[in-house]
């Protein structure tokens, strides 16, 4: 999808995939707790669904908690945890207002019985909304969605319903949380930081990579038009040659 913006015609990812980071840091710059910065963060991350919807983003992939957050401070995990509790619940208005579709990847075991309760609900409900799919990666981890994915097919083997010859690229990608979903075409990571952090490991096979030092919290429409101008300033060649 093409969209004029400031004036450029700008080609608009289809799918734009965030590591959010630097709330911590965000918050200590302004001498407060951590769980201030999560806070303005869970803000962030609700201002950005309505701009990636406005610019004509079909799909954002946020990563909210990884496999590795359990080792922060149980003080810290359950702050997170009852921040995303509030935004789950409170998430069917605006994914109405925006015609936005919710889903959760991840290993969703090990959440609250009432968080995965929640995120059912909010993905039954908001299944119709066609404008934007928002998709929060929680509990998640690359390598672990895939060690699932194995898992399930060797299962699938084991039941005669599919055999070792037959196992494409295809077949793998349809075991993984984001089967129905186009791969990230850029992947945007706040706080200088410049790692990927186990996030999304088969699906940015050939994202554009941006990095920004902006944190988290201070993450504006602005900020996503920079990353859209980057993102057009690339030449895709999936490994070809044009
Ligand atoms: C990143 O900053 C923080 C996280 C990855 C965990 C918490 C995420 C949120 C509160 C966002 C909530 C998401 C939704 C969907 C509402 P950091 O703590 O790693 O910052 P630092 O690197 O500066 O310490």
């Amino acid at each position: 999808m093409e969209r004029e913006i400031d004036g450029e015609i700008l080609t608009i990812p289809q799918h734009v995939a965030i590591i959010l980071d630097g709330n911590g840091r965000w918050a200590k710059k302004r001498m407060m707790p951590r769980s201030y910065g999560h806070k303005a963060g869970a803000q962030t991350v609700e201002d950005v669904c309505e701009f990636a919807g406005e610019l004509g983003i079909r799909y954002l992939t946020v990563y909210a908690f990884s496999t590795e957050n359990w080792k922060r401070s149980t003080e810290e995990v359950s702050f997170i945890m009852n921040l995303l509790r509030n935004h789950l619940k409170n998430s069917l208005e605006r994914a109405a207002k925006n015609n936005m579709q919710i889903r959760v990847i991840g290993d969703k075991s090990a959440l609250d019985k009432d968080i995965i309760d929640v995120i059912t609900d909010l993905e039954e409900k908001t299944r119709g909304n066609t404008r934007l799919t928002f998709t929060i990666a929680l509990n998640y981890g690359g390598r672990d969605e895939i060690r699932r994915a194995v898992q399930h097919i060797v299962r699938d083997a084991e039941d005669g319903k599919i055999v070792a010859e037959d196992i494409s690229e295809n077949t793998i990608a349809s075991y993984l949380d984001t089967h129905d979903m186009p791969d990230p075409d850029l992947l945007i990571r706040t706080s200088g930081e410049q790692r990927i952090s186990n996030y999304l490991l088969w699906q940015i096979a050939y994202s554009e990579f941006y990095f920004t030092p902006v944190l988290w919290p201070d993450f504006g429409k602005e900020d996503l038009i920079d990353a859209i101008k980057y993102y057009n300033s690339r030449d895709r060649r999936f490994g070809g040659v044009k």
